[in-house]
């Protein structure tokens, strides 16, 4: 496995491999990687030559400078994990450069515009949000130029900005969305589950839980009932289940929307050729926690 912090190293490694007529698979992550970015580039390695797998935690796309801090870094542990997938000797390039390697020039001044897809949801909550991971995710596809690039369904609405942003820049990549890994308990792997506590870990896999129970009253009930009894649900399970140090679930949003588009519907009927979906923004013990279901 190769080891790259400099931009002009990852930029040589790609133009060696594009020379052989290789494919390169992007997995871009931001470290502290768990079991769901290890199946994003297992799966890379098995679909390409070269993967090169960005491990950066960018510091343009936080709106809450301490979620920036509180952001585990872990790069180390998150090497060796790497290293222990078959074939990731050969193939993976880890490219894991400073904030100042990324953005010579400063803070970058871009500006995107995404339309619909980034106005609901996280969008109008996380403002610059989407910006900033456009900004950085062009830059790795500047500089790996990859074949297929890689991202997990968790951060659903962030696989529709990328979809949006391919066909503004028209580049010839291939989207690949890998569907989210869960712990045994159903709880949505991700990096913040870490900041857990104990006591937050052990009921956070009722979102899911709820989000499951939801995709089966969605057979016979409406859209704004199944919203309404998701949000109930999970703001009350503190009054049927007494938790200890005020310990509740905090639902910020859960919205309906067809899977393409991300538009709210309020039939099922709308829902166009990807069906519908539902996302969920939830704060537990100061996490905030996302999820999805498929309907
Ligand atoms: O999904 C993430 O971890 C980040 O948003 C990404 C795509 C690596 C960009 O920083």
């Amino acid at each position: 496995m190769k080891q790259i912090t400099q931009a002009a190293g990852l930029q040589q490694a790609v133009r060696e491999a594009r020379e052989k007529g290789l494919t390169i698979g992007l997995v871009p992550t931001m470290g502290a990687l768990h079991e769901g970015h290890l199946s994003l580039i297992e799966r890379a390695i098995g679909e390409n030559d070269m993967v090169v797998v960005s491990l950066f935690v960018n510091p343009i796309q936080f709106n809450n400078k301490e979620d920036l801090e509180k952001y585990p870094r872990t790069l180390e542990a998150d090497l060796r994990l790497i290293g222990t997938l078959e074939g990731a000797e050969a193939k993976v390039v880890a490219f894991a450069p400073t904030v100042e390697e990324m953005y010579p020039d400063g803070e970058p001044k871009e500006q995107y515009s995404f339309g619909p897809v980034e106005e609901v949801m996280e969008g109008p909550r996380r403002p610059g949000h989407f910006n900033g991971v456009a900004v950085v995710v062009r830059r790795l596809f500047d500089l790996s130029q990859p074949t297929r690039a890689y991202f997990g369904e968790k951060d659903y609405q962030q696989i529709a900005v990328i979809r949006a942003l391919l066909e503004q820049i028209k580049y010839p990549i291939e989207l690949v969305p890998c569907p989210i890994v869960r712990a045994d308990d159903g709880l949505a792997l991700s990096s913040r589950n870490m900041r857990l506590s104990p006591e937050a870990r052990a009921i956070a896999p009722v979102i899911n839980a709820t989000l499951e129970q939801a995709a089966e009253m969605a057979e016979y009930e409406e859209v704004d009932d199944v919203k309404e009894w998701v949000l109930d649900t999970l703001a009350t399970f503190h009054e049927i289940n007494p938790q200890p140090n005020g310990l509740r679930f905090e639902p910020e949003y859960f919205e309906v929307v067809d899977a393409r588009t991300l538009q709210p519907i309020a039939d099922w009927s709308e829902a166009g050729d990807l069906g519908a979906v539902g996302c969920i923004a939830v704060w537990l013990d100061g996490v905030r926690l996302i999820d999805i279901v498929k309907f």
